[in-house]
């Protein structure tokens, strides 16, 4: 296993960030501090036996989120307001955990494999979705919250 610190820089969260429905937004902050702790856990002399178990809590974390996101969606009717939007969302949830298992599996088979790549990935996912699909969810919610509190 190689890491090279220097190329991964810890990802701050920012207000900019914030979707506008609170618990989403926590647990985001929480994910987001789960990936910085793994970068700082993982160093070149990481068991397999680390990794997996980092790697475990990062899914079951990031599993737990998108189940709460989901079910807002449920609740709020977005999958039948916005069928398209809701689909791809839910895909590029599927996508990350995904590429979790798969860095997982291949650590399982001993396989060399870059663990930066790995976090730089997680971490640039995170900023992607969250700033563009998250946003979208989030304006969602609060317009139907809007609707709620005008009825
Ligand atoms: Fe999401």
């Amino acid at each position: 296993m190689t890491v090279t610190k220097n190329t991964y820089t810890p990802f701050v969260w920012d207000d900019r960030m914030s979707t506008g429905v609170e618990v989403i937004d926590a647990q985001h902050q929480n994910l987001l501090n789960m990936v910085n702790d793994a970068y700082g856990s993982l160093s070149e002399t990481t068991s397999k036996v680390t990794f997996q178990r980092i790697t475990k809590e990062l899914l079951s974390y990031a599993i737990y989120h998108f189940q709460t996101e989901e079910s807002l969606m449920n609740e709020y009717g977005y999958n039948r307001e916005r069928p398209d939007e809701a689909g791809i969302h839910i895909k590029e949830h599927r996508d990350f955990s995904a590429k979790v298992v798969a860095a997982r599996k291949t650590m399982n088979s001993g396989a060399q494999q870059e663990i930066i790549p790995i976090l730089e990935f997680l971490q640039s996912w995170i900023a992607n979705h969250t700033q563009d699909i998250d946003m979208k969810l989030g304006r969602y919610i609060q317009e139907k919250e809007a609707e709620r509190a005008a009825k």
